[in-house]
């Protein structure tokens, strides 16, 4: 053997003693509402495992507790590259290439905290079905420290928009986990049930007062639990819906269906609009769709605010048990108990259904109080209150409000909102 053949043989075996199956987890030691996302990486390097002749797939897979045993997450066939999912993962992203399969969770949970194993199965020479595994721990830990430091990473992140103080002792609220803050101090004495957080703020004077918080990386389930120094605030709920929530009058808390400002959205639509909804947030006048108004007043009871400015005067209308029915039932208005300052302008319209110009509902058995009027109602025949009516209008077809405007003229502003009743949420 001449000395380059040796040479030669000597980096070959110091290639082939380089090729492994490796499994990569980033991080390690993941924290519920810090860590963004868990990383494992199944990988073959140089397409070659040691002591395998043929490779014939690499599997992951995650150890439960109750059966004792791995059970496979994912397979990937080497020859033909074809990836089979054998579990259902959520939040998950799977990538795989020439020899790895990378699972990314995101915002993994303490579920997720498991031994992870990698297979490669393959053959020998000698001997077939032959496999090798690589594991590694994911560990899950409560780390204060990193706590800490993202709570003032939020603070900063959000400039204490979503941040200031309740006074309210909201430790019974929801299953959502507390924090108790002593603001006098940098230490955090913490509550900590499952570590679920909602929204934060620490205040470093020290004669400052106790103060609870929250870390909002859970979605909120209602307005209710929007605390901002702005007046409004966009917000994806739990349930997936995009609402805009006003934070302060009388308490804040509530879920805005219909806002008119300054004219900018037309809002004499069909029926299909005005069930799904229609608007633009960032202009600020937008419907919200009776079919999301149906499915929040259909669980809870709501109260109903009408906000509304006239002649440079704000004026409100706030009714109890607010309801919209279903499409089938014609999205039915129900209302009880009037009370504010604008007038009941709105009760002479309880129990009846909604009309559009192109579905009519009303009490007029010869015209279409939606045309007729220019707008989409809880028509009799026709109306007290036509908020939907076309802007600026000094007649009948305008944003009337009976007992502020007579048919004769058009509030300058409107927002309906609603919130549900306090006990419900709290207790
Ligand atoms: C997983 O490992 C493979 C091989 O080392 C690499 O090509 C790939 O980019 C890795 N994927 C991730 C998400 O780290
Ligand atoms: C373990 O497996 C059982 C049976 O398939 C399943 O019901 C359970 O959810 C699994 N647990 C974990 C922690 O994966
Ligand atoms: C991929 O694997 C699945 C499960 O093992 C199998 O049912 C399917 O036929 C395979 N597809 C191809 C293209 O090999
Ligand atoms: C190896 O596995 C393949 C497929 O799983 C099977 O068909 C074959 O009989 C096995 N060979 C041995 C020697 O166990
Ligand atoms: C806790 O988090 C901090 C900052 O993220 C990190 O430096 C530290 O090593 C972590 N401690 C433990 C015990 O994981
Ligand atoms: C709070 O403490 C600051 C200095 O730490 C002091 O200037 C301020 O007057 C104190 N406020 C009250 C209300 O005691
Ligand atoms: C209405 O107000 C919105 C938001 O302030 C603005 O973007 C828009 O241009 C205004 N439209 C009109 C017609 O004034
Ligand atoms: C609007 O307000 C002004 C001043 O308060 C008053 O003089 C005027 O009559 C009001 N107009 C209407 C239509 O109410
Ligand atoms: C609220 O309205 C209902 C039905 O209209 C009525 O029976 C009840 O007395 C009212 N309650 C109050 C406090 O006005």
């Amino acid at each position: 053997m001449t000395l380059l053949q040796h040479f030669l043989l000597f980096v070959s075996l110091f290639v082939l003693s380089s090729s492994e199956l490796i499994i990569d987890v980033q991080p390690n030691v993941l924290s519920a509402e810090i860590t963004a996302q868990l990383v494992i990486n199944c990988s073959i390097t140089n397409n070659q495992v040691q002591h395998l002749d043929v490779i014939r797939s690499l599997t992951l897979s995650r150890y439960n507790e109750t059966l004792k045993e791995f059970l496979d997450l994912i397979t990937l066939e080497a020859k033909t590259f074809n990836l089979s999912q054998l579990v259902q993962l959520h939040h998950a992203q799977i990538s795989f290439g020439n020899l790895y399969i990378s699972l990314t969770l995101h915002n993994p949970t303490q579920f997720d905290a498991k031994v992870y194993r990698c297979k490669v199965e393959g053959d020998k020479t000698n001997a077939a079905n032959s496999s090798i595994v690589a594991k590694k721990e994911v560990e899950y830990r409560t780390n204060m420290t990193a706590l800490i430091e993202e709570i003032r990473r939020l603070k900063i992140v959000e400039q204490n928009d979503q941040c200031t103080l309740e006074n309210k002792d909201l430790t019974a609220s929801h299953q959502r986990t507390k924090l108790h803050f002593v603001g006098s101090s940098k230490v955090i004495k913490e509550l900590i049930e499952p570590l679920t957080l909602t929204c934060s703020l620490q205040d470093l004077d020290r004669n400052s007062t106790v103060q609870f918080m929250y870390i909002l990386h859970v979605p909120p389930v209602s307005c209710r639990e929007i605390i901002s120094t702005h007046n409004r605030v966009i917000v994806k709920l739990i349930s997936g819906l995009k609402v805009m929530c006003e934070t302060k009058t009388d308490g804040g808390g509530w879920i805005i269906f219909q806002r008119r400002i300054n004219g900018s959205v037309d809002f004499y639509r069909g029926w299909k609009e005005y069930r799904d909804g229609f608007g633009d947030y960032n202009i600020g006048e937008f419907y919200l769709g009776n079919e999301n108004i149906f499915s929040l007043t259909s669980t809870e009871q709501y109260d109903l605010r009408i906000d509304l400015e006239f002649n440079n005067t704000k004026y409100f209308a706030q009714y109890e048990n607010f309801k919209v029915l279903s499409e089938t039932e014609k999205y039915k208005l129900q209302i009880r108990n009037y009370s504010g300052n604008a007038g009941d302008s709105l009760s002479h319209h309880n129990n009846l259904f909604f009309t559009t110009f192109d579905t009519d509902n009303d009490l007029d058995s010869r015209d279409n109080c939606a045309r007729s009027s220019s707008g989409a109602w809880w028509y009799t025949g026709c109306h007290y209150s036509n908020l939907n009516g076309r802007w600026g209008s000094t007649s009948h077809q305008g944003m009337n409000w009976f007992h502020l405007t007579r048919n004769s003229n058009s509030v300058s502003f409107t927002e309906m909102k609603i919130r549900e009743r306090e006990q419900n949420y709290f207790h």
